[in-house]
């Protein structure tokens, strides 16, 4: 199988292209029915890889295909802390078509948020085939994790990447939906946690490129939830940015509140005027974007 040209950066020019890999491109590419996946695998088995792969081969065999990015530490699109939507931008690449902030990045804290933002973002996607990347937590929690996902999502194929053994019972629980099985390649790396966490600062690095202070008068502020360690937010605290219809627009990082001038400052390159909600979120990021400890709720 030959590689995808060079010039399209969604998949890198090294990439391995085992052939049943691509036999579900064929498929995907023939099956106009066939217009949501979920791509289920562990933890550094190619998912997102794979998902790369996929989104490009689609749109070379003429499919408006996009990809729903439910993993919520290691982003392929987007900000981490958010489930979010991309599309394959014009010269390679994707590009950012709405996300949901769902205030961490780890699945199983932020469960309820995150099949909401799924379920949301699903809807809107204007795609014939829409590609779903999945965290790769697999046992306990991570297993009932992954039948709300599949609830919220609604696929109609399953693509289990990889051999890991909670991958049988999981596609277990779900005996009426196709399911295609396919090896990880000899290629896969795994990631140390450092990498993880540098992934996690450059994501969050990008998104807040440009930023900077912006008062948000309280009057006009519909809060979601609440700060962790109660009235007062913890330091530099990330949050939601959202319109009055509640779609989010940006995130931003508590700088302050200043109760005399009815104001919460926070770092962000949101439009001010556009701000109407903000959802609390459980991480803090420091002015680099790293993330900082936290009080225990
Ligand atoms: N088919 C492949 N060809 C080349 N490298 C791959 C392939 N699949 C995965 N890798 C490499 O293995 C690592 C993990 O892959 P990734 O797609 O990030 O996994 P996951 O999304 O499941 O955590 C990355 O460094 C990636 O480049
Ligand atoms: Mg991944």
């Amino acid at each position: 199988v030959p590689n995808p040209p060079a010039s399209s950066s969604i998949v890198p020019a090294s990439i391995d292209i085992p052939a049943e890999w691509a036999g579900l491109a064929s498929h995907l590419a023939e099956r106009p029915a066939v217009r949501r996946v979920l791509v289920l695998g562990a933890v550094d088995v190619g998912k997102s890889t794979l998902c790369r792969f996929l989104l490009h081969s689609a749109g070379a065999a003429g499919r408006t295909a996009a990809l729903l990015d439910a993993d919520l530490g290691q982003k392929m699109i987007g900000p981490p802390a958010c489930v979010t939507l991309g599309r394959a931008a014009e010269g390679g690449g994707l590009a950012l078509s709405a996300f949901v902030f769902v205030g961490a990045t780890e699945p199983v804290r932020v469960a309820d948020r995150a099949l909401v933002g799924i379920g949301r973002l699903a809807a809107e996607a204007q795609a014939d085939l829409l590609l779903a990347n999945s965290d790769g937590l697999l046992r306990g929690p991570g297993r009932r994790l992954k039948a709300a996902e599949i609830a919220s999502f609604r696929p109609d194929l399953l693509v289990a990447l990889g051999g890991h053994p909670e991958l049988g019972p999981i596609l277990a629980d779900h005996p009426a939906l196709p399911t295609w099985r396919l090896p990880a390649s000899p290629l896969v790396r795994r990631k140390t946690r450092g990498e993880r966490r540098r992934a996690r600062r450059q994501a969050f690095a990008r998104h807040f490129a440009g930023a900077r202070p912006l008062a948000l008068p309280l009057a006009k502020l519909v809060m979601e939830g609440a700060p962790l360690a109660g009235a007062v937010p913890p330091p530099r605290l990330l949050v939601g940015l959202a319109d009055v219809a509640g779609r989010d627009r940006a995130l931003g990082i508590v700088l302050g509140c200043d109760p005399a001038a009815a104001v919460l400052r926070a770092w962000t390159t949101a439009d001010g005027s556009a701000i109407g909600r903000l959802r609390w979120g459980m991480t803090a990021l420091d002015e680099s974007c790293h993330e900082l400890p936290l009080p225990a709720a």
